[in-house]
């Protein structure tokens, strides 16, 4: 568990760090105003790709990976501002593990990584480099995974993380309507964000006995989570028959009033 918690807080430093330097990235990026006007692969490939990402809307931008200077057309990709240009396959993996610490520790010690020299999957294999979505367990599918071998071990962790991978996409469809309706959700947030971070890094180690076991551990924490979910519904299912209650207080009291009025205005 602490070694958790430690890899996330290096991720958040990971990201302070990377991106703190470029306040305005998506903006005054003159990576994006040259490389948009060229063709391509080199140009409108990557560029309208990056556009529609995650990373996009994170604002984590073209230098934030690639290195080099946002700010200085001339000088904007020398080696002396930071320019690290295109990692070499094998490369990948450190290359977005400087932000992404704990799935890259994951993946190192995966089959995959330690097998990425000859032909193992690297990250953006299955991620992409500029299109980078929001990853679920959609990426896990027989057009993907048979690229290089067969789709049976693959379909096993599928079916093993899909359960636990629905209750918390439904966990936090809940957690985002308390919210809504203006319960405070700090905790609860944050307890469902760390777990459903490290449940998603998981699947890294593509074995299949390592994420049965630990399935297990997550299903719990999801319980725990879910009871102080179903509790904070019910106050508010209270709180909708108080308010119902309190209206139909009012209506009632508006209709009195009327009679009252009504009656007087009979006697004038
Ligand atoms: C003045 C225009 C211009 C600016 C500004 C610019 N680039 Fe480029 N970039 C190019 C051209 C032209 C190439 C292809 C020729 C070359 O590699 O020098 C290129 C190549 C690249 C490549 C591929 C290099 C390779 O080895 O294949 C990357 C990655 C890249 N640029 C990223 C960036 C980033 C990140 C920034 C901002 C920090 C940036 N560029 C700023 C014009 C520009
Ligand atoms: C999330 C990290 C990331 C971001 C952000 C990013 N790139 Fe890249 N880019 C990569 C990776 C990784 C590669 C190496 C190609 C590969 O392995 O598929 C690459 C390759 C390239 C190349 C070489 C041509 C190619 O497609 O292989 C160019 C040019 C390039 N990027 C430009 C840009 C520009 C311009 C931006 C900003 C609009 C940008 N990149 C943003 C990760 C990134
Ligand atoms: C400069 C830091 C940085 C680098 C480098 C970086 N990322 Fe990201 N990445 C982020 C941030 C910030 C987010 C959005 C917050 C989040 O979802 O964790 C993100 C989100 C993602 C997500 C979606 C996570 C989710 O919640 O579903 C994937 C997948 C991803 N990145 C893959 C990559 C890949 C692949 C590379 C290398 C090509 C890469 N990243 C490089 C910072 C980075
Ligand atoms: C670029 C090729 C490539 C792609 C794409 C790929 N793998 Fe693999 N995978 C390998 C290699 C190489 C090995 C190690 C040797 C072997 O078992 O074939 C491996 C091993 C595995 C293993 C371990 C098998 C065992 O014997 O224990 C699993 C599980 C696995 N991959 C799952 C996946 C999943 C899930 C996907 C799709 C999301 C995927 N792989 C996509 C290349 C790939
Ligand atoms: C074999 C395909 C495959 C490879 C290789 C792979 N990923 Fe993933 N990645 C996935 C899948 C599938 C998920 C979603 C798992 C889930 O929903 O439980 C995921 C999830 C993620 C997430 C979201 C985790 C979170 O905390 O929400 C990030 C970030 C990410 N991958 C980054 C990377 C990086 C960085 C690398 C390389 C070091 C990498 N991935 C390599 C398939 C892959």
């Amino acid at each position: 568990m602490k070694k958790t918690f430690l890899t996330n807080l290096l991720f958040l430093l990971a990201i302070l760090l990377l991106t703190g330097s470029s306040a305005s990235a998506e903006t005054t990026s003159v990576c994006i105003d040259c490389h948009s006007g060229l063709s391509g692969q080199l140009g409108e490939i990557p560029t309208a790709e990056w556009h529609t990402s995650i990373h996009a809307r994170h604002r984590v931008s073209c230098h934030d990976c690639h290195g080099g200077d946002p700010t200085d057309y001339v000088n904007a990709m020398t080696a002396e501002r930071g320019f690290i240009g295109v990692p070499e396959y094998a490369a990948v993996p450190a290359f977005c593990g400087r932000c992404h610490v704990g799935v890259e520790e994951d993946y190192r010690e995966s089959l995959h990584g330690q097998v990425v020299e000859f032909g193992g999957p690297n990250c953006v294999t299955c991620h992409e480099n500029h299109a980078v979505q929001v990853a679920t367990i959609d990426l896990i599918n027989e057009v993907s995974c048979s690229r290089c071998h067969s789709y049976d071990k693959p379909a096993l962790i599928k079916e093993e993380i899909s359960t636990t991978e629905g209750v918390l996409s439904r966990l936090e469809s809940s957690v985002a309507s308390l919210y809504r309706v203006g319960f405070d959700i700090g905790r609860l947030q944050d307890d469902l964000f760390s777990t459903r971070n490290n449940f998603r890094r998981l699947f890294h180690s593509v074995d299949i006995e390592k994420i049965r076991a630990e399935t297990a551990g997550f299903d719990a924490a999801l319980e725990e989570t879910k009871a102080t979910i179903d509790e904070l519904e019910k106050t508010l299912g209270r709180r909708k028959i108080a308010g119902g209650a309190l209206v139909l207080l009012l209506i009632l009291g508006g209709c009195v009033a009327l009679l009252i009025r009504r009656t007087y205005e009979d006697h004038k």
